[in-house]
């Protein structure tokens, strides 16, 4: 573990003498001298004093050092049946004359743009036309529903709203516009415009302030990059919390500059000319990261893919798409591995000698289970890496540093700290859990460059939310171990937050839906474990005396009323009445308990438990499969 130990050692003994020498892979309009602002802890600043712009890094560098007609993007639709490629020339132009159309609505420094868009290149273009002007955009992911819609338009208040009229899934085509005109009479706030990109699948009936992309590209100028503040925000991602109101994580440009660009080189081992495919939305974290911020930022080619690891047509989808376009390297979801297994359990739809320019496969966005870890090994013959993190941090916390050193993995675990984060386990009290032993994962202060500096507008949520259960230390909200030789083993959420196919999402939203019905006096949702998804919810509700509609109705109802307001995302399949729920005697839901007994664990009965019987009378109920 030579360079690894060397480099990680370097990078918490010396972090300023580590990052600015990392910050030499980025062009600066204004060159950092101060590193790290360390004067208001808990909140710290990287590169406090330096200018830059991000849309000129992922692109326009590219084209000034000669690189124009190479490949910056390629977008792969088998939904729709076409490929398009970029070059970084070509996609500087769309970006330039798309900034240029956001300027023409108003739009400048520091304002908030919403994106809402399916896996069109139209959505790379925005948020770059965003970082080119010094907006700052949130993109809300295609599968939620109005309800998630309108709380982060109400939060981020957007001056401007970027939509397509529809996205493709395999099975229907799902209008987005009535979403976003149902979020938009829902919020309190009102965008000054919102620009619609028409697909021919289902173009949008447009209502007063709706624009077309055409139309406003059309009339728009190109515009140049706007050096920002390296502290300025560059983006705000929303992601589930326990509540029912997401957090808005907060990238700044600086920092997620340096730090990605560090990340391609050494985590991703993964450089100028080559594929990079991360097979996720645009509307995750990892998408903002890997699809399009770092592969462009390195010079790389990015791949936007849009269509399903099966189904698109078939579980050969994802290696045809590596032999089509050359996939170097692939970063896709365990879950997605999952569904392909499933399908094509001996790989026989995999051909080595088509996917050969693969290197590495890298696996996130939940646990990797060993099983999945193996099969895709074995059948692909390239090391498989699995790496920790979440939107908070932006970048991997543990992983195999490809770049730096070929560590051998093990299933199960995420490998070691990447270098940056000090990455401790700790027990109740704060202390270290020695290794083998199970507690909370936390991050020493300061975090490395790219993670969040704090919460949009909410700086005491931010505190709240991470910093306080154990001072001087940010709370991941995972546990999990370290093993005797430093590997990282993390084992799940310690919060109510769930991971259903890669995507995070928040029980709390879904128990508001429910609550919110007229029959529902109380309820919980729990997420349990799934063979594909890894964890699914299960809805369980008490209905108010007197409710007489049939259980299987009021069921019914609840699935579909999650699906209506959050989305078909959610995968809520299964809500069943129940005569009570088990709580404590101050009145709070045994939510960890009946997650214990749903997932086939002998759970011990808390000493706290206000009527022990209530919870037998559930244990069956929790136990159906
Ligand atoms: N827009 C609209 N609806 C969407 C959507 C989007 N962008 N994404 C998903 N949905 C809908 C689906 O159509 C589905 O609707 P249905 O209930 O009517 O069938 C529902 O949301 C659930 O979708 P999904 O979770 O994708 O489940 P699935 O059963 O359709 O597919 C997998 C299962 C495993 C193939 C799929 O979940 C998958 O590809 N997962 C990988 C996810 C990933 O890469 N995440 C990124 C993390 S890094
Ligand atoms: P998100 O913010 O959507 O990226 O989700 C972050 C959460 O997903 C983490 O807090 C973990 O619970 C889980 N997660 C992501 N990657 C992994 C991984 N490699 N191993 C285990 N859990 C993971």
């Amino acid at each position: 573990m030579g360079a690894y130990r060397d480099t990680y050692r370097q990078s918490l003994e010396d972090p300023e003498w580590f990052w600015r020498d990392a910050a030499s892979g980025v062009d600066w309009a204004r060159m950092p001298i101060r590193v790290l602002d360390e004067d208001r802890p808990p909140f710290y600043r990287w590169f406090p004093d330096a200018e830059l712009n991000t849309c000129h890094n992922a692109l326009d560098r590219h084209v000034d050092a000669g690189r124009g007609d190479a490949v910056a993007l390629v977008y792969d639709s088998p939904v729709t049946g076409s490929v398009r490629r970029y070059t970084f020339r070509e996609l500087r132009d769309e970006v330039a004359c798309f900034a240029g159309a956001l300027r023409g609505l108003g739009v400048g420094r520091g304002d908030r743009v919403v994106i809402y868009m399916a896996m069109v290149p139209e959505a790379v273009v925005a948020m770059l036309a965003c970082a080119r002007l010094g907006a700052v955009h949130s993109v809300v992911f295609g599968g939620f529903g109005p309800k998630e819609l309108a709380a982060r338009i109400d939060d981020a208040r957007p001056k401007v709203i970027v939509a397509t009229s529809c996205g493709i899934e395999p099975s229907r085509v799902v209008e987005y516009k009535p979403l976003l005109d149902a979020a938009l009479d829902e919020a309190a706030h009102r965008p000054d415009a919102c620009v619609i990109l028409q697909r021919e699948q289902a173009p949008a009936r447009l209502r007063d302030g709706d624009v077309t992309w055409a139309d406003v590209v059309a009339r728009a100028e190109p515009v140049g990059c706007v050096p920002v503040a390296a502290t300025d925000p560059l983006y705000i991602l929303y992601t589930s919390g326990t509540t029912g109101r997401p957090k808005g994580i907060v990238r700044d440009n600086g920092g997620h500059a340096v730090a990605l660009t560090w990340s391609m080189a050494n985590i991703f081992d993964c450089g100028s000319g080559d594929v990079f495919w991360a097979a996720s939305d645009v509307g995750w974290v990892v998408g903002h990261s890997y699809i399009v911020y770092a592969p462009l930022l390195a010079g790389s080619t990015t791949v936007l893919y849009e269509g399903k690891p099966v189904g698109t047509p078939d579980a050969g989808a994802f290696w045809r798409v590596v032999e089509d376009h050359g996939v170097n390297v692939l970063f896709a979801a365990p879950t997605a591995i999952r569904a392909i297994r499933k399908e094509d359990p001996d790989g026989a739809r995999i051909d080595r000698a088509r996917t050969k320019s693969l290197r590495t496969l890298f696996m996130a966005g939940e646990r990797l289970d060993p099983q999945t870890y193996e099969w895709a090994g074995e059948k692909l013959g390239v090391p498989v890496v699995d790496n920790w993190w979440q939107t908070e941090t932006g970048w991997p916390i543990a992983a195999s540093p490809r770049g730096l050193e070929a560590l051998a993995t093990k299933p199960g675990s995420p490998s070691v700290p990447v270098p940056g984060f000090d990455v401790r386990v700790v027990q109740p009290d704060g202390q270290d859990a020695p290794a083998g032993t199970d507690g909370s994962i936390v991050i020493r202060l300061p975090m490395p460059p790219g993670c969040l500096p704090t919460l949009w507008n909410d700086d005491e949520r931010f505190v709240a939310s991470y910093l306080s259960a154990f001072p001087g230390c940010y709370l991941t909200g995972d546990g999990g171990r370290f093993d005797e030789d430093g590997y990282l083993y993390v084992m799940g959420r310690t919060d109510d937050v769930i991971n259903v196919a890669g995507h995070r999402l928040s029980t709390g939203a879904m128990e508001e839906v429910l609550a919110g019905h007229p029959a529902v006096a109380e309820c919980a949702v729990i997420g349990v474990e799934d063979e594909l998804k890894g964890q699914v919810p299960r809805g369980f509700v008490v209905l108010k005396a007197g409710v007489t509609t049939a259980h299987d109705e009021v069921a019914a109802q609840l699935v579909q009323l999650v699906r209506d307001r959050i989305g078909a995302v959610a995968s809520l399949r299964r809500v069943q009445v129940v005569a009570a729920l088990p709580k404590t005697r101050s009145g709070k839901i045994l939510r960890r308990t009946m997650r214990g007994i749903a997932d086939g664990r002998e759970e011990p009965v808390p000493s706290t438990i206000e009527d022990p019987a209530v919870l037998d009378q559930l244990r069956p109920v929790l136990r159906e499969r």
